[in-house]
């Protein structure tokens, strides 16, 4: 079949035949799809190292796989993953390169892009960062009064924030010794002033992490970071106490960081994909240059696995696939995340960021307008916090909210605690599939009174039919955590690819920069204020007037 060549995926047979069969098949119950194929588990999961993924529990059948394959060929999608492993400049409103794979290949790999080898830069900048990592690790890089480094403050925001928190927290049994982390990206000075309020300056390093040195937050508090050090210290100690990592060469001397202590990427890593690149400093210093190895090991494997696999066995395409099948066919406004491991509690805000920054556009690659619902807003928490939070619309209120539940078999800590996690996100996932019926309702009030029995049974019915992936990991451990973030890259990589859009800038961010430079200087009282709403010149002259005195 001859791909689109214009993203006009909605005028395709396909898609046509995707909302005819949606329509034909929506009030299909999964219990009733259980029931019928004691295989469905079987036919409809997939093993790769120590990792499951079980998404029987969809309102999917064989032909509805068949026919979004035929949606993935026809959008190119295989077409589309070669342009971007071999660094076509896929990002065409940015004009770069989308190459987080590469930070993952092998020191022996090549892979020659407008005729360099970029896989040498990679690992040049990756034993820098090693280098510095075991110095700071084993006490060998000392302060300026001699003292070894506790405590690094990474400072960034987005993808120079999240990416290395989640990590680092979702890692912390692998530490052994190293410095304590902390994360500032709020430009809340409150952020900032908390953290810092615990720190010694004399064996706190600070990371600045901006992939272009110029995001006023992070700036912002960089200069409060480094004027809380001068006063307490030096300047002439920065040198100790301070590095960055940034695409930006000339903004990070300008800040006075010596060019031995900057650690670069390249602009084809797009922020939220760049805990792979020395953004990940901050995660090799928490956990040791050996398990930044693995993690990106991890990550190799799963793009190994969506570069090779065929696509009905793929994860990330599935993933996306059934992901779409929701969102653009079923019209669910969302998708959750819930990972039943304390360690992976951040990983809904870096799938938020990464899901939502990437593929929340409504216009095509070319410019064109997007007639189909596209990105979902991506939402969740760690379960079982989450069940005694939000579990209750989940369970019987109106929508139809897709899930993933993020389940490891075996935990860090204590196991027999441990398995009541594990027991508590099958049965969740079982209970939204099959949910209660009526008539069972009514069974297990038996012997009640006839009114109260009218009252009562509907409150205790449960639809069902809300859909959920399972993700199980043998274990958390720098492999299946690379794993499993690299699966959702390559998910959302899919999703953009289909719907025809480009997952790698992010105009309505960019926007929001612009509007916050123009009413700073508003705040301040007797300064002009420029023409907006009367909402917003009347929260101006509020603020204002609260700060004339
Ligand atoms: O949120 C917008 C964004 O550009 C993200 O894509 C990026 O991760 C974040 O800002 C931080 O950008 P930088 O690393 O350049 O400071």
């Amino acid at each position: 079949m001859a791909a689109i060549r214009f993203n006009d995926i909605n005028a395709s047979q396909v898609w046509a035949k995707l909302h005819q069969h949606q329509r034909a098949t929506r009030y299909v119950a999964m219990r009733e799809l259980f029931e019928a194929d004691p295989q469905r588990f079987e036919r409809f999961s997939l093993k790769l190292d120590g990792l499951l993924l079980d998404y029987s529990k969809n309102r999917i059948s064989e032909r509805t796989l068949e026919l979004l394959l035929e949606l993935a060929d026809v959008a190119d999608l295989s077409g589309w993953m070669a342009r971007m492993r071999a660094g076509e400049r896929i990002n065409v409103s940015e004009n770069r390169a989308v190459l987080h794979t590469a930070l993952r290949l092998p020191k022996d790999a090549v892979l020659e892009v407008e005729g360099r080898n970029i896989v040498a830069d990679v690992h040049e900048e990756l034993a820098r960062i090693r280098d510095f990592s075991r110095r700071v690790r084993s006490g060998l890089w000392r302060g300026h009064d001699g003292r070894a480094v506790t405590d690094v403050v990474n400072l960034g925001i987005g993808g120079s924030d999240l990416g290395p928190l989640l990590a680092t927290e979702a890692l912390a049994p692998y530490a052994q010794g190293g410095p304590r982390l902390h994360y500032v990206s709020n430009v809340d000075p409150a952020h900032l002033a908390r953290t810092l309020a615990r720190l010694d300056p004399a064996t706190t390093l600070f990371i600045i992490a901006s992939k272009s040195f110029t995001t006023p937050e992070t700036l912002l508090n960089a200069q409060a970071a480094r004027r809380w050090f001068v006063e307490r210290v030096s300047e002439a100690a920065i040198d100790k106490h301070f590095v960055a990592v940034s695409t930006n060469e000339a903004a990070v001397a300008g800040f006075g960081i010596d060019a031995a202590n900057r650690f670069g990427f390249w602009d084809w890593v797009g922020g939220r994909y760049s805990v792979w690149s020395t953004v990940g400093l901050s995660v090799m210093l928490a956990v040791g240059p050996e398990c930044f190895d693995e993690l990106l090991a991890g990550a190799h494997a799963m793009d190994e696995h969506f570069f090779n696999a065929p696509f009905q066995v793929n994860m990330p395409v599935l993933l996306a696939l059934i992901g779409i099948w929701y969102n653009t066919f079923y019209g669910a406004h969302t998708h959750a995340i819930m990972p039943y491991d304390h360690g992976l509690r951040r990983l809904p805000a870096h799938i938020q960021q990464l899901d939502m920054e990437s593929n929340g556009k409504r216009v095509g690659r070319y410019g064109e307008r997007l007639d189909f619902d596209t990105g979902p807003v991506i939402w969740g928490e760690e379960g079982v916090n989450s069940q005694h939070a939000f579990f209750q619309l989940l369970h019987q209120g109106t929508r139809l909210v897709p899930c993933d539940f993020i389940v490891p078999m075996q935990g860090h800590y204590d196991a027999s605690q441990h398995q009541v996690l594990v027991a508590n996100a099958f049965a969740q996932t079982e209970a939204l599939m099959r949910g209660k019926t009526g008539t069972e309702a009514m069974a297990e009030l038996a012997g009640m009174d006839g009114e109260v029995l009218d009252m009562l049974a509907p409150q205790k019915t449960f639809p069902g039919n809300q859909p959920s992936n399972t993700l199980a990991l043998d274990k958390v451990t720098p492999h299946s955590l690379g794993m499993l973030l690299a699966l959702y890259e390559h998910k959302v990589f899919v999703q953009g690819a289909i719907w025809g859009l480009n997952s790698f800038d992010q105009w309505g961010v960019e926007y929001g920069k612009a509007l916050a430079r123009t009413i700073l200087p508003e705040l301040n009282p007797g300064k002009n204020v420029g023409v907006h709403d009367s909402s917003t010149t009347g929260l101006i002259s509020h603020y204002r007037q609260l700060h004339e005195h």
